[in-house]
C-alpha cells in the first residue's frame, strides 16, 4: 500500500514539474516573406520565377535528383491539352510517356472536369469503409466486364503500389484462413517496379532503389525477368527463353518450399530494364507452375492496363490466367488517382463468413469523383477505340522507331502496344553496354535536357541497361510516330560523343 501512495505522489510531482516548465513553442504562421500565399491573397499574378524560387526552395519532388538544379531551373508543367504538355513559360513538348505511363486518353477533356463537377455535387465523398455508393459499385462491374471471366472482386485502393501491398495481404490472410498458414513468401522479378510501400518495394527487384529502407519487409525473392535481348545466345527463340525463365520460378518455389510460398508477382510487359514481353508459353508455364504448387498469380497491370499493350489489358493478349490482377495508373487516365485488385471470387470466398474481415483500407480509395471520371474515361475509351486504335497502329509504330537502328547507338528497339523502349548500346555488334559512368553522363549528362530541347518529354532511363522509353498517349497515330522518330534521330545521334 505504502509502495502504491509513493508511485502515486512521484506521478503527480512529475505532472507538476511538467507543467511548471512547459514546452517550448515554435510559432507558426510566422514565415513572412511567402510570396505565392500573398500574391493569392492581393489577387497578384504568380509568375514563373515566383514559381521557381519557392519550388526548389519548399517542394520536394518525387525520384529527383536536387543538386541538378542548383544552377538551372527546374522544369514546371503548367498545361496539358491532347498529346502535349506545356510548361510555365509556354514551351511545348510531346508528352511521349503519358505523364507517367498513365494519360491513355490524352489531356485537356472537358467532359472529365464536368463529370467530377457533377459527382462532387451529388456526393462528394464517403469511404468504402462499412458502406457502399453507387459509383464504386458501378466501376467495380464495369472494370470486370473487360476482364478475364475468373476474376469477379474488385478491392479499390488509390494506386498501384497500394494494390500491390493490398494483393500480398490478401494472399497472406487467404492462406491463413483456408489451412496454410505458412503460406506468405512473394516471388518477383530483376528489376522489376512494383511501387514504394515497405511491402511493394519488398516485391520490387531493383536493389539500389531498396538500400536506403532495408530492412524491408522480409520474405520476398527474385527470379530472372524475360530480357530476350540479354538472354544467353543458346536460347534459339523467345518460347525456348520464356520456358526456361519460367522454370527458375518453380525452381525458387521448391527451394524456398512450396508451403511458404504465396504468390508470384509479374507484369505482363515488364516496364523497369525498358519494356520486357514474354511469350505465351513463358506465361502458360508460370500458370502451370503455379496450380502445381498453390502459388497466386498476381498480374501488375499498373501500366499494361488500359489500352497500352492493344488490349484493354494485357493478360488478354498473352494468355494469362491471374489470380489477382493490379490496376491503377489509366484507370482515369490519371485525371483521378485510383487503383484496383480484380481477385478471383475464391480469394473472396473466406471472407464471407462469420467474423472474417480483412482489416484493410484507404480512406481515399474509389473516391466517388475518382470512380465517376474513371466511368467516364472508359466511355471514351468505348467511345472512340483507344484499345482499337492501338492494336491498328502498334506494328507501324514499332517499325518507325526501328528505323533509328540505323544509329550506332540503337541496340534494341523492344515493347509491345504503345509502349516501347529503345536500348542505347556502346557498341551494337557485341551488345556491350555502358559503364555506370558513361550511363550516368549519357542520360543525366544529356539526353534528359536534349530530349526536352527538341521538345521531347520522355524517359531516359537506366534501372537495368540505358533505354528511352515511349507510351504515348493511345489517341495518337503514324504522323505522330514519325514526329517521335525525328525527335528521338536528333538526339541520339551526336548521343555517342556526348560521353
Ligand atoms: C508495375 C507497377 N506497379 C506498381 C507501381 C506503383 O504505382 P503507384 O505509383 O500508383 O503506387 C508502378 C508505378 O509506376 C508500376 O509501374
Amino acid at each position: 500500500m505504502a509502495v502504491k501512495e509513493s508511485r502515486a505522489k512521484k506521478l503527480v510531482a512529475g505532472i507538476k514539474s511538467l507543467l511548471k516548465s512547459p514546452l517550448k513553442k515554435i510559432p507558426s504562421g510566422t514565415k513572412g516573406d511567402l510570396p505565392l500565399v500573398a500574391a493569392r491573397k492581393d489577387g497578384t499574378k504568380i509568375t514563373p520565377a515566383m514559381l521557381q524560387k519557392s519550388a526548389k526552395a519548399h517542394l520536394w519532388m518525387h525520384f529527383t535528383r536536387y543538386s541538378l538544379f542548383e544552377n538551372k531551373d527546374m522544369p514546371i508543367i503548367a498545361r496539358a491539352e491532347g498529346h502535349h504538355i506545356y510548361d510555365v513559360n509556354g514551351e511545348k513538348y510531346f508528352d511521349g510517356l503519358s505523364g507517367l505511363f498513365s494519360v491513355n486518353a490524352g489531356h485537356g477533356r472537358k467532359r472529365y472536369a464536368d463529370v467530377a463537377a457533377k459527382q462532387m455535387q451529388e456526393l462528394d465523398f464517403f469511404p468504402l469503409w462499412g458502406f457502399a455508393h453507387p459509383r464504386a459499385i458501378e466501376l467495380a462491374e464495369r472494370l470486370l466486364s473487360y476482364a478475364p471471366e475468373n476474376l469477379n472482386r474488385v478491392f479499390f485502393t488509390t494506386g498501384g503500389g497500394e494494390a500491390v501491398e493490398s494483393a500480398w495481404k490478401i494472399a497472406k490472410q487467404y492462406f491463413k484462413m483456408t489451412g496454410k498458414p505458412t503460406k506468405h513468401k512473394v516471388i518477383s522479378r530483376h528489376v522489376a517496379y512494383h511501387g514504394t510501400s515497405q511491402g511493394a518495394l519488398s516485391i520490387t527487384g531493383i536493389p539500389a532503389m531498396k538500400k536506403m529502407f532495408e530492412p524491408l519487409v522480409p520474405s520476398t525473392f527474385r527470379v530472372p525477368n524475360t530480357n530476350f535481348y540479354r538472354a544467353p545466345s543458346n536460347f534459339k527463340n523467345e518460347d525456348e527463353f520464356g520456358l526456361w525463365a519460367a522454370n527458375r520460378a518453380e525452381e525458387m518455389i521448391l527451394f524456398e518450399d512450396p508451403d511458404t510460398v504465396a504468390a508470384i508477382f509479374a507484369e505482363p510487359i515488364q516496364n523497369s530494364g525498358g519494356c520486357f514481353t514474354a511469350s505465351p508459353v513463358y506465361w502458360k508455364r508460370l500458370r502451370e507452375i503455379c496450380d502445381k504448387y498453390d502459388v497466386l498469380l498476381v498480374a501488375d497491370e499498373t501500366i499494361t492496363g488500359f489500352g497500352r499493350s492493344g488490349t484493354m489489358f494485357a493478360c488478354e493478349k498473352y494468355g494469362i490466367v491471374p489470380d489477382m490482377m493490379v490496376l491503377a495508373k489509366a484507370m482515369t487516365s490519371s485525371y483521378q488517382p485510383l487503383g484496383a485488385l480484380m481477385i478471383t471470387e475464391r480469394l473472396f470466398e473466406p471472407f464471407k463468413t462469420g467474423t472474417n474481415i480483412l482489416a484493410h483500407g484507404y480512406t481515399f480509395a474509389a473516391h466517388p469523383v475518382a470512380c465517376a471520371v474513371a466511368l467516364e474515361n472508359l466511355d471514351v475509351f468505348d467511345e472512340e477505340d483507344l484499345v482499337g486504335n492501338v492494336a491498328r497502329n502498334s506494328a507501324k509504330f514499332r517499325k518507325t522507331l526501328e528505323k533509328l537502328y540505323d544509329l550506332p547507338i540503337v541496340g534494341n528497339v523492344r515493347g509491345d502496344g504503345y509502349f516501347f523502349a529503345i536500348e542505347l548500346v556502346k557498341d551494337k555488334a557485341t551488345k556491350q553496354t555502358f559503364t555506370p559512368a558513361e550511363a550516368e553522363k549519357l542520360l543525366r549528362g544529356y539526353l534528359a535536357s536534349a530530349m526536352l530541347k527538341v521538345g521531347l518529354y520522355a524517359r531516359a532511363d537506366d534501372r537495368g541497361n540505358p533505354v528511352i522509353q515511349l507510351a504515348p498517349p493511345l489517341t495518337i497515330g503514324p504522323k505522330e510516330f514519325d514526329e517521335l522518330e525525328q525527335m528521338l534521330r536528333k538526339v541520339l545521334t551526336p548521343a555517342m560523343s556526348k560521353i
